[in-house]
């Protein structure tokens, strides 16, 4: 038997706990007792998301509320830009194109964060552009980029900031309303502990009123239907009832945490994760701005990456991501998101190191594991 370890940035593991809220029997949805369920977990998600708004919950993937969010803003030929750094940014600009929006690619090297300066120049050099969209953390890149610095450029103006935190709600400090964030969305298998299947997002008074105006066409995601049902606490279509329960259970885990604590231990483990890297000799894939979802690292060159990965999954029983587009086989990915520990890093970090040695790499086993231990013991509270 191969015991197995899920490290990627999504989908992440799930918690014993939530694993069995969801395992129990269905119940309607159009009742009180699901209605009761919908109201607590709608609050417990206005607490996540910092922010006064509604939170809406849509039976999708996170890139279904990226798209409704584009869909239920823009109007065919608005011009908008969007920061492109990577997988996901590139996302971005696949969907405003479906939809006839003109996108002004601000076209960032992957592993670096956008500078604010370059989003500045792009506002003043396209004047006309409605929208800035992009992602809070690049999970491709596994970068973070500066929403905050980017929310006080827009938030004074008639300009819409749609950010994409599908791995930084619930893994790092993104306020909405405190930021001035227009629409914030996320998804269930990050962060949030859950299988795939939900998508979420939130938008303030200037994004509703977009909202209003705009006309790209929508029908499963039409927000405005959205709101109106999930104001009465119900969903406009059938939920993903089960899925539901288990975010009643994973907000309830999130909120005896405590949100600062959460923060905390995303950030601890990323720090053990890179100490970890440092100490093996290994490059840090985005050293300037790093996320605290997962931590992208180069191999070394004269191995075949895709080859060591395939090697840690099927031989170990240890799964974490490799790199996507150019980057396939020359990096890998480790996870830190959601339901993660100590214990995570080390199992990721030790069997990396091993695969390593495995594949031919001079390296001093033990030297990773150790450098994160390290940084581990150091949040680690006092026996007695
Ligand atoms: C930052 C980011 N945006 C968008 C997505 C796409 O989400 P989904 O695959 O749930 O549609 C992901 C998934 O990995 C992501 O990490």
């Amino acid at each position: 038997m191969l015991k197995r370890y899920l490290l990627t940035p999504g989908p992440t593991p799930v918690p014993p706990e939530v694993l069995l809220r969801m395992s129990q029997p269905l119940i309607h949805h159009r009742t009180p007792e699901f209605s009761q369920l919908f109201s607590e977990v709608q609050e417990g998600l206005q607490w996540l998301y910092q922010t006064a708004q509604d939170v809406l919950i849509l039976a999708a993937s996170g890139t279904g509320a990226m798209e409704a969010a584009v869909t239920n803003t823009c109007t065919a030929g608005d011009t908008v830009i969007v920061v492109n750094g990577g997988k996901f940014g590139e996302r971005w600009v696949k969907i405003c194109q479906a939809f006839g929006v003109k996108v002004v690619e601000i076209k960032v090297e992957w592993g670096r964060a956008v500078t604010v300066e370059a989003v500045t120049q792009a506002l003043h050099g396209h004047p006309e552009a409605k929208t800035v969209l992009l992602q809070a953390s690049e999970t491709s890149t596994t970068v973070l980029h500066p929403v905050r610095e980017i929310a006080a450029l827009t938030r004074k103006t008639e300009v819409l900031l749609i950010v994409d935190g599908i791995t930084a709600v619930g893994a790092t400090e993104i306020p909405m309303d405190h930021w001035g964030i227009d629409i914030l969305v996320t998804g269930s298998q990050k962060a949030l502990m859950l299988p795939p299947g939900l998508a979420f997002l939130s938008l303030n008074a200037k994004a509703w009123s977009r909202v209003e105006a705009a006309t790209l066409p929508r029908f499963y995601f039409d927000l405005r239907r959205e709101r109106k049902e999930q104001q009465k606490r119900t969903t406009a279509y059938t939920p993903a009832i089960s899925l539901i329960y288990g975010l009643h259970e994973v907000l309830r885990l999130l909120r005896a945490e405590g949100l600062e604590h959460v923060f905390a231990r995303h950030a601890r483990l990323a720090a053990a994760t890179r100490a970890a890297m440092h100490a093996l000799g290994m490059r840090l894939l985005a050293p300037g701005h790093p996320s605290p979802a997962a931590t992208g690292v180069w191999l070394p060159s004269q191995i075949d990456g895709s080859r060591l990965l395939t090697y840690m999954r099927d031989r170990m029983g240890v799964d974490i991501a490799g790199g996507q587009d150019h980057l396939k086989g020359k990096v890998a990915r480790i996870s830190h998101i959601g339901y993660a520990g100590p214990f995570d890093v080390i199992t990721a970090v030790s069997t990396l190191e091993m695969a390593l040695s495995r594949y031919g790499c001079e390296l001093q086993l033990g030297s990773g594991v150790r450098a994160a231990e390290e940084v581990l013991l150091d949040g680690w509270p006092l026996p007695g």
